[in-house]
């Protein structure tokens, strides 16, 4: 069993969305202790933007020729990674309405036609990434839920529900520590509490 753990805020130890998803990881080392788990850190370790070269490596053994372009095989690593993965646990926070660039770099590598979707004749989109379980943790400081005054603003889960709808994956589960500035700040407590309880649950 492989476990792609993966985080994307830049704020260390006082970002929420880590702790929540290392209540998850947590959970699932203590479920099956043999998990293997392989861990990426965006904010320590980002990919770069997504060009033609690195596009290019995507799904491709790699070759002596790219051994002294480390962006390249970290790159070409993450789809690996993530098509090898039984459980993805991703810590998500929201910026600016929507995620942060950094989890948007590593969509740029996973999200490959030919790899992990393809388009059909029909004019349709096969997910070819079936058979996982990724976990989101979402942590939001704003409230942005069904009849809310800003729902509309809210493209972070709506965006990655899109994202592993067309790849394929229908077994999502969907964390979520919002409104933790709201009242400035004063639920944050209870709201992260919570949510590394439903993580320590899954
Ligand atoms: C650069 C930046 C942009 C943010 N943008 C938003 C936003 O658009 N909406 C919101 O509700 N919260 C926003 N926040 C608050 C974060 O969503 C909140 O701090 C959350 O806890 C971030 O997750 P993290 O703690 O794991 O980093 C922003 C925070 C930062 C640092």
């Amino acid at each position: 069993m492989k476990l792609l753990h993966i985080d994307s805020s830049i704020l260390g130890d006082s970002s929420a969305s880590r702790h929540v998803s290392a209540a998850a990881v947590a959970q699932f080392r203590k479920k099956d202790p043999s998990v293997e788990v392989i861990s990426l850190d965006l904010a320590s370790d980002p990919l770069p933007h997504l060009d033609v070269e690195a596009l290019s490596w995507l799904g491709k053994d790699l070759t002596p020729d790219v051994s002294g372009r480390p962006e390249l095989i970290a790159g070409a690593n993450a789809l690996k990674d993530f098509k090898a993965a039984d459980i993805v646990v991703i810590g998500v926070p929201m910026y600016n309405l929507s995620i942060p660039s950094q989890l948007k770099a590593w969509i740029d590598r996973i999200m490959v036609a030919g790899q992990t979707f393809r388009y059909t004749s029909g004019g349709g989109i096969k997910g070819l990434a079936n058979g996982k379980k990724v976990v989101l943790a979402v942590a939001r400081g704003g409230l942005y839920g069904e009849g809310s005054p800003a729902a509309s603003f809210e493209h972070q889960l709506s965006y990655l529900k899109s994202v592993f709808a067309m790849i394929g994956i229908t077994d999502l589960t969907v964390i979520e520590a919002e409104g933790l500035a709201t009242n400035g700040g004063a639920d944050r407590a209870r709201i992260l509490s919570d949510a590394e309880q439903k993580a320590s649950a899954l």
